[in-house]
């Protein structure tokens, strides 16, 4: 009895199911005062090519207060709870304590490079690196072929990011780890290209730095 009970009622589910998703917005958290769901009525936070996995249940109390009144006269009534990496931290691994952080996240946040609900980019990025890079950091880090000032990567004046992510076009998170690293500089360890086995060992020097990558010999770099 239970059992048929059961089947009649998931079928029933399944069809509402149906229903509800053509109105995509449906159910999640739902707002006090009108009763509605918060995402009926701030549909683009659900909406886009990517959506974040922490609103796929269309749920907002992770990240949003949830006090009562009318939120359309009092903005702080469902404010973000906090705007800092700490927010993220509750779900995804903390980045405190490496030895080089981004200063992105001390500084800007996660939200500086992320959208916290939805995207036309993977990863729910803003904008996709290196264009991504360069909303906070100078182009001339790259273009300038010689410099003293631009970059502390360089052998005398000639200018290494040039070099490498210039002319040979190598992207900057094959060297670069975008969150933190063991290694100073956010210089990865390993994973260029996404390639495990090639690895990356760097250490600094008083004017400069020494690279040992798998794929080509120990190469150092002096300052002018
Ligand atoms: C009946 C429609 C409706 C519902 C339901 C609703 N909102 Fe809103 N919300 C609005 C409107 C209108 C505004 C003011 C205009 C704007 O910024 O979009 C607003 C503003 C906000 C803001 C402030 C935006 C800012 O610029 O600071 C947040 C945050 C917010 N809503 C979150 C929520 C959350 C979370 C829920 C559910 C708990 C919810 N809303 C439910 C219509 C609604
Ligand atoms: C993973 C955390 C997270 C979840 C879950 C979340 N939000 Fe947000 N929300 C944020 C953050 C962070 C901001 C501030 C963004 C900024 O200032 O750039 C924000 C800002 C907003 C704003 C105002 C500014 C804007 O971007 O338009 C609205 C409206 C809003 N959220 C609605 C919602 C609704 C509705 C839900 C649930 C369907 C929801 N949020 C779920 C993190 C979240
Ligand atoms: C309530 C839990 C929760 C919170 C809070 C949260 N996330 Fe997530 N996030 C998830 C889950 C679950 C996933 C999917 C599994 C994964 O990739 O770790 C995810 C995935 C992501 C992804 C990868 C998306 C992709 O397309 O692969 C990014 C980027 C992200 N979150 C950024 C953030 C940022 C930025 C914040 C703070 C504003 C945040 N998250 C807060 C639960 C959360
Ligand atoms: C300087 C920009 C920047 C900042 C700040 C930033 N991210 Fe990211 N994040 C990226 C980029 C770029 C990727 C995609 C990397 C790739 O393509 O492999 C990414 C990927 C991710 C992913 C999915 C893949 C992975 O590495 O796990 C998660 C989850 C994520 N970020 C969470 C966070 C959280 C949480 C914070 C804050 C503590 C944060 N990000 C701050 C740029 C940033
Ligand atoms: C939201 C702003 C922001 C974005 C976007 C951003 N950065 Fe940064 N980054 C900073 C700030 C602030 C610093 C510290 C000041 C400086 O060195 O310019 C920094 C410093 C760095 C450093 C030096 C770290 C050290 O310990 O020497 C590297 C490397 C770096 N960023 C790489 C990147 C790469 C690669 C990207 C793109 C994937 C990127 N950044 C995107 C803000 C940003
Ligand atoms: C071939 C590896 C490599 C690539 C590719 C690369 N970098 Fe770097 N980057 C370095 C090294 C090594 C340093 C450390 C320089 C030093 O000794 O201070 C550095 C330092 C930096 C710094 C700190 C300030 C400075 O220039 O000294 C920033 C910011 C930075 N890189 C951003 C980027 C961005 C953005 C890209 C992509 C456009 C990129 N890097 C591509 C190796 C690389």
């Amino acid at each position: 009895m239970m059992s048929l009970f059961g089947r009649v009622t998931s079928v029933f589910l399944v069809a509402l199911a149906v229903a509800v998703n053509c109105q995509a917005e449906s159910g999640g958290t739902l707002d006090k005062v009108t009763g509605k769901p918060c995402a009926s009525c701030h549909k683009s936070k659900v909406s886009g090519a990517f959506i974040h996995d922490a609103l796929a249940e269309k749920e907002c109390t992770p990240c949003h207060k949830a006090t009562g009144g009318d939120h359309q006269n009092d903005a702080t009534i469902y404010a973000v709870k906090d705007k800092s990496a700490k927010l993220c931290s509750e779900c995804h691994e903390s980045q405190a304590g490496k030895t080089s952080v981004h200063p992105a996240i001390e500084a800007v946040e996660c939200i500086g490079c992320h959208l916290p609900h939805s995207a036309s980019n993977k990863n729910l990025l803003k904008t996709l690196a290196p264009d991504l890079c360069f909303t906070c950091h100078n182009r001339s880090l790259v273009d300038q072929k010689e410099t003293s000032t631009v970059t502390g990567f360089r052998e005398g004046t000639q200018n290494l990011h040039n070099v490498h992510a210039g002319k040979n076009a190598i992207p900057c998170l094959a060297c670069h780890d975008q969150h933190a690293s063991s290694q100073p500089h956010l210089l990865r360890p390993k994973g260029m290209n996404g390639k495990d086995a090639v690895t990356l060992t760097y250490t600094a020097a008083p004017k400069g730095g020494n690279c040992t990558v798998s794929c080509h010999d120990a190469l150092g770099y002096e300052r002018k």
